[in-house]
């Protein structure tokens, strides 16, 4: 177990000595309000997660009703909290450089968290349960449920719309404001030649994925808001009910871009961290920066391969679907891998928590990648639409990509914050952490490759054995991450005060 560091020992996140000591305390507490919230979130819902698996195994019975309700809460609550946890984690790395209000974050954190409270009212005493996608005409036209509560599930949508739009409204115009614009702030001079790379005033990466998620993040709130807004005013029978395939394709890009934008967030604070895990710089080349421009482009346009199935839908937004999900693979990920293999080669890093996770991470992210590219495939889409292989690409990346990297960045700052000296347990729990989300996932993806349906609350004998294999898997995870919990419990009260005290 981990003990507290003097000033000479290692730390137990990997670096020798604090990095986040002595910077603007108020905007730091509020980075770790978003950090622990989204974690004590994630951990609820992997609980749920559980208890799904369970009773795919056959060793727990669930009414169709409750199962539905647990599939919603789990899926929303998942989305929202790691969306929230690297929110946190951004703010934490950009106050070291760009200055933040401490309470436009706040007034951010307040609304997205409502969404919460408007998500639990409308399953457990609403009965919703139509999914965190629910689409035209389940929101407001459920079965098992009324209207309103429809309605509310979609005020907890419209609140991380808005806080999200807040927050990133608020990186927008600090990131232009420390740079004197937005080209600047996005590395243009650097890209088109006009200066250096690493010239004075060219944004670092994580200051350049910021300002990417940033852009997105505005339009992303927008079309949460062009959709809902229709939608409650539907709800009200103030206007005719609203043209479904618009309604389907803005809460798809809504829906897709949050799911996105979490994760250039998390590699955003791999950016920030594996430099000082090696002692190496991360440069913002030109070849940096051309992937992080092409980013918003490439983020915004592959949504529609969420809507394949919809034989309304014109014919070349398909096809573009299939195009930009093929062009969205290649830069980033690249240009990271390329990054983080230059970086990491003969550095002489340690394989504490964080790095592991980290690069765990970045094995999560291309495989869940992969996995997603080929669902993005018309053809193989007709096959895999609705199956088990959905749920098993988005957790990989999700469980093993994003959460990786939060849950590593988060591991690193409270044992800089709290002082945390280093322990070989943790390395070996951020392993086991790896090994129980692989084996969780593969059973998601064999279930797939033999096309059982996801969202199915009915699960036939011959389905059981995938999940059967699943739970301990599950289990093991969760003894992983119950461990290096317990550890950064114990340096969370110095971190906490840490960061009160110099507010
Ligand atoms: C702790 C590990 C986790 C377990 C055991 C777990 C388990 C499950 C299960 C069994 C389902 C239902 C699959 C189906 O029948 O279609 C599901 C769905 C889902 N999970 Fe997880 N999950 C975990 C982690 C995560 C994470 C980290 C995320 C991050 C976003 C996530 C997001 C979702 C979403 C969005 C759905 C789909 C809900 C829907 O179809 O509306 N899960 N999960």
């Amino acid at each position: 177990m981990a003990s507290y560091a003097s000033d000479t020992t290692e730390l137990a996140g990997g670096s020798a000595s604090p990095r986040y000591h002595g910077i603007s305390g108020e905007v730091l507490h509020i980075a770790m309000v978003y950090l622990i919230t989204g974690f004590v979130t994630f951990l609820a819902m992997g609980l749920l997660g559980l208890t799904m698996r369970l009773h795919h195994a056959g060793w727990l019975t669930l009414s169709p009703d409750w199962f539905y309700r647990i599939m919603t809460i789990h899926g929303a609550g998942m989305v929202a909290a790691l969306l929230l946890a690297a929110m946190g984690g951004m703010i934490a790395v950009l106050n070291q450089t760009v200055r933040l209000s401490a309470r436009w974050l706040l007034v951010a954190f307040q609304i997205y968290f409502m969404s919460l409270a408007f998500v639990l009212i409308a399953v457990l005493a609403g009965g919703f349960a139509g999914a965190w996608t629910a689409l035209d005409p389940l929101p407001f036209h459920g079965l098992t449920w009324s209207v309103w509560a429809g309605v509310v599930m979609f005020v907890g949508f419209f609140c991380i719309a808005i806080g999200f739009l807040i927050y990133s409204l608020h990186l927008f115009f600090a990131l232009r404001a420390k740079f004197g614009g937005v080209g600047n702030a996005l590395g243009w001079p650097v890209l088109f030649g006009r200066k250096k790379s690493g010239a004075e005033g060219t944004p670092r990466p994580p200051e350049l994925a910021a300002m990417v998620v940033a852009i997105v993040g505005i339009l992303t709130g927008l079309s949460g808001i062009a959709v809902l807004v229709p939608l409650f005013a539907d709800a009200a029978g103030v206007i005719a009910p609203i043209n479904a395939l618009y309604a389907k394709n803005f809460q798809m890009f809504f829906g897709h871009a949050l799911a996105n934008l979490s994760i250039y967030l998390g590699v955003g604070l791999v950016y920030a961290t594996l430099p000082l895990l090696t002692n190496r710089p991360w440069a913002s080349s030109r070849l940096v920066i051309l992937a992080w421009n092409l980013v918003i482009i490439l983020v915004i346009i592959p949504w529609s391969h969420h809507l394949y199935m919809d034989l309304a839908q014109p014919t070349p937004i398909q096809i573009l679907g299939q195009v930009a999900s093929y062009a969205i693979a290649p830069p980033l990920i690249l240009v990271t891998i390329l990054g983080v293999m230059t970086i990491v080669f003969r550095s002489g890093l340690r394989w504490t928590a964080p790095a592991i996770l980290f690069v765990l991470g970045i094995w999560g992210w291309v495989f869940g990648g992969m996995g997603a590219v080929l669902d993005s495939t018309i053809a193989i889409n007709n096959v895999t639409h609705n199956t088990m292989w959905v749920p098993a690409h988005f957790h990989t990346y999700y469980l093993l990509g994003v959460a990786s990297f939060i849950w590593g960045y988060l591991f690193y700052l409270i044992s800089d914050l709290g002082r945390l000296k280093a322990d070989r347990f943790s390395a070996w729990a951020a392993w086991l952490y790896g090994v129980g989300a692989v084996g969780f996932v593969m059973m998601f993806y064999l279930a797939g490759a033999h096309s059982i349906p996801r969202r199915f609350d009915i699960r036939l004998p011959e389905w059981h054995i995938y999940a059967e294999i699943a739970v301990p898997f599950v289990v093991l995870l969760g003894l992983s991450i119950l461990w290096l919990t317990i550890v950064m419990a114990r340096g969370l009260k110095r971190a906490w005060r840490q960061t009160a005290a110099e507010s």
